[in-house]
């Protein structure tokens, strides 16, 4: 079978290794993400390196070179509720293949290669993002340990219970010596490719966002007796928020603004809603329009409480700002993509990454793939195989590329 075939394949198995019937969620040290460690490190073992868990829960090859600098190379292995095949095991997996060419080969590079498959860059079960990136950068916040998920199971226990050990997790921290940077292959996630006809795309910045937590507090009360006008109802305070923010940000050039998750308590047919969390997901290329824009809508919360007279409070889960890519990494990574005969195109990615977190550490490269309709965080993503051949081509002549900027 050929390596992109094989790519596709391996994206389609990991799709298995899932916490629901039919469909694809994985989230940090759960069972699935278990079995989706031992198929992966069957695929980084095969294609010549040395496999190890670290404490956050992070899987890594390690390919060896003839000197003594190091690239990373790297994506993320959990997923958003009900996902695509391709969000992050897109990376991982052509990652594999490129070193894989090279084990074929009999070849060793001037430096090293490490793959990391990350455990956590969505978020999902503890709400704070790049977990395992931010572990390898240096910037895990070891407060985040006292989260707890939907089941009431801290952070720590779940890292526990999957091996790693939560007091040691500064001990993941990259230190291995001095590094040539840290590249990513990702499916785009967006329109962009599709519309300029291109198979790959080399990434400017990746956008800043934001993400808070907002709680309206009203007063549960009975739904059969207790008049339209006594009431202080939670989720008609947060309904009106939501139109809010997707008003506000439809009015905002680059702007873009998401409420994605809402919890109602109690949350019974015969109750008025006495609270409602809702998250707010704001993002913008420029950090200035980010933070005002995230201050507005905060101020919106504050406004509709006040006015329903019911309480309101927020709280920041995670603020980062727009990470440019290193000048250095996109023109190798434009260079290979011209050296295949393929016109090179720039853009920005709208999507968050494990970049962003190793953009603490070093220098960050991100080379995006079509993706169909421009549909992720969606069943039905989807790319083709020929343009996974293609990364994988952009992604082996950038390593022989950077063999030549870095002979020993
Ligand atoms: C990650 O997928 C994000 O951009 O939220
Ligand atoms: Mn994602
Ligand atoms: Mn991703």
């Amino acid at each position: 079978m050929t390596l992109p075939r094989i790519v596709i394949e391996r994206c389609q198995y990991l799709a298995t290794c899932s916490e629901e019937p039919g469909a694809i969620t994985r989230r940090f040290a759960s069972e699935a993400m278990r079995r989706a460690h031992e198929v992966a490190g069957e695929w980084l073992r095969e294609a010549g390196m040395a496999v190890r868990r670290d404490h956050v829960g992070n899987l890594r090859g390690h390919f060896e070179g003839t000197g003594e600098t190091t690239l990373l190379l790297g994506s993320h292995l959990d997923s958003v509720r009900n996902a695509g095949k391709y969000d992050g095991p897109l990376g991982v997996t052509v990652a594999i293949a490129a070193v894989q060419r090279l084990h074929d080969a009999g070849r060793r590079l001037p430096f090293a290669i490490e793959v990391l498959a990350f455990a956590d860059e969505e978020g999902l079960r503890f709400g704070s993002t790049y977990l395992g990136s931010r572990a390898v950068a240096g910037t895990f916040d070891p407060a985040d340990l006292d989260l707890t998920d939907a089941d009431g199971i801290t952070m720590r226990d779940a890292i526990r219970a999957f091996g790693g050990d939560p007091e040691r997790i500064d001990h993941d921290t990259w230190s291995g010596g001095a590094l040539l940077g840290y590249c990513e292959v990702h499916i785009e996630q967006g329109p962009v490719l599709e519309a300029r006809d291109l198979p790959v795309g080399v990434v400017s910045a990746i956008a800043g966002q934001a993400r808070h937590r907002i709680t309206f507090t009203g007063e549960a009360a009975h739904a059969g007796t207790t008049p339209m006008d006594k009431r202080r109802d939670a989720l008609a305070a947060a309904a009106i928020f939501v139109q809010a923010v997707e008003g506000y940000a439809g009015s905002s050039e680059g702007l873009v603004a998401t409420v994605g998750q809402l919890t109602v308590k109690p949350g019974a047919a015969n109750v008025v809603p006495g609270e409602v969390t809702l998250s707010l997901d704001v993002r913008h290329a420029g950090d200035t329009e980010r933070v005002a824009a995230s201050r507005a809508l905060l101020d919106i919360a504050a406004q509709i409480a006040k006015h329903r007279k019911i309480g309101v409070s927020t709280a920041e889960i995670s603020e980062n700002a727009t990470v440019p890519c290193s000048p250095r990494l996109i023109s190798t990574l434009s260079l290979a993509v011209q050296d295949l005969g393929r016109p090179v195109t720039e853009l920005a990615s709208g999507a968050g990454h494990d970049a962003v977190a190793m953009s603490a550490l070093t220098e960050v490269g991100m080379l995006l793939v079509r993706c169909k309709g421009g549909v992720s965080h969606n069943p039905a993503e989807s790319v083709r195989t020929e343009d996974v051949a293609v990364a994988i081509d952009v992604l082996g002549r950038f390593l022989e590329l950077l063999s030549k900027d870095n002979p020993k």
